[in-house]
């Protein structure tokens, strides 16, 4: 039996008394995984975990992808992205501004991902000694069902273009871009149709599926069209209504689902405070 502690937003839980190191029975994990259908965003406080021990936990949930940017995987890990703002020998270590606009994660792909594992190794914290980088969750179920019946009907068979391109090309904290993505990055990446709406494959929830971060267009409608329902939708998703904002410890495990919600990071602190974070990521399905 679980110990859980919900979080008082739409979404989120705090599993307690788990020490994911030595944890391993499948009574376990599968109670993990419906408390994670169930809340959204899950997470364990005090977890120690080696690179391995990170892989093998996620690997209880699924398959692992690797990402479109090797050079932002952890070095003898590449099921492991790493997002940090840290330099090492003049490079940085990882993505450093990944995830600040409003996505999900490889939405841009025929197959999302379903879920993440974040695991938080240094938190920043600023003059007052309070921690920062915190990342908002938005439920992206909670905000669907709030949508008017109106809207929601007219929603039912729409499409959306997700185009990795989009997200990459986007001027980075200081004015920066990034260089060019490489012919075989680009082959990877191809721009998708997806549902507007999709059905959680797991809970059958019914999920807005559009983000500020990858999604370029409602396929069928003129741009004006589509620019004001994508505005509208994306401003919806956010409201504060639908989104529990996860303040980091060291140490924290926390376990996102892909579907049912949208995360966009906080980037409120520069180097010396250093973030360093480790990402794995489970493969998903094709949305319907
Ligand atoms: C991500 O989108 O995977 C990064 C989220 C974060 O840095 O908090």
């Amino acid at each position: 039996m679980l110990s859980i502690r919900k979080s008082g937003a739409a979404l989120g839980a705090e599993i307690t008394n788990v020490d994911l190191s030595r944890e391993t029975s499948h009574e376990l994990f599968n109670a993990i995984t419906e408390a994670l259908y169930e809340h959204e965003v899950i997470f364990f406080r005090d977890q120690n975990l080696t690179p391995e021990q990170h892989i093998a936990i996620s690997r209880r949930f699924g398959e692992l992808e690797l990402h479109v940017r090797a050079d932002c995987c952890k070095p003898g890990y590449p099921e492991i992205f790493v997002v940090s703002n840290v330099v090492e020998n003049g490079k940085p270590i990882g993505a450093r501004d990944a995830g600040v606009i409003w996505h999900s994660d490889l939405s841009y792909m025929r197959e999302p991902s379903w879920g993440s594992v974040f695991y938080a190794k240094e938190v920043p914290v600023d003059s007052n000694g309070v921690a920062t980088g915190d990342t908002m969750f938005a439920s992206t179920t909670a905000a669907y069902a709030a949508l008017p019946a109106e809207t929601k009907a007219k929603l039912q068979g729409l499409k959306s273009l997700n185009s990795y391109a989009k997200g990459y090309a986007r001027v980075r904290k200081g004015g920066q871009k990034l260089p060019p993505l490489t012919e075989e990055q680009k082959s990877k990446v191809q721009d998708v149709a997806h549902p507007v709406v999709r059905t959680h494959p797991a809970t059958g929830r019914q999920c807005l599926f559009v983000n500020q971060g990858y999604t370029t267009k409602i396929i069928g409608m003129d741009e004006a069209e589509s620019d004001a329902l994508l505005g509208y939708l994306i401003a919806h998703i956010s409201d504060q209504r639908f989104v529990y904002r996860h303040s980091w410890r060291a140490g924290d495990l926390l376990i996102w689902d892909n579907c049912s919600t949208q995360h966009c990071a906080i980037n409120d602190y520069d180097l010396p405070q250093r973030r360093l974070m480790e990402r794995t990521t489970l493969r998903g399905s094709v949305p319907y």
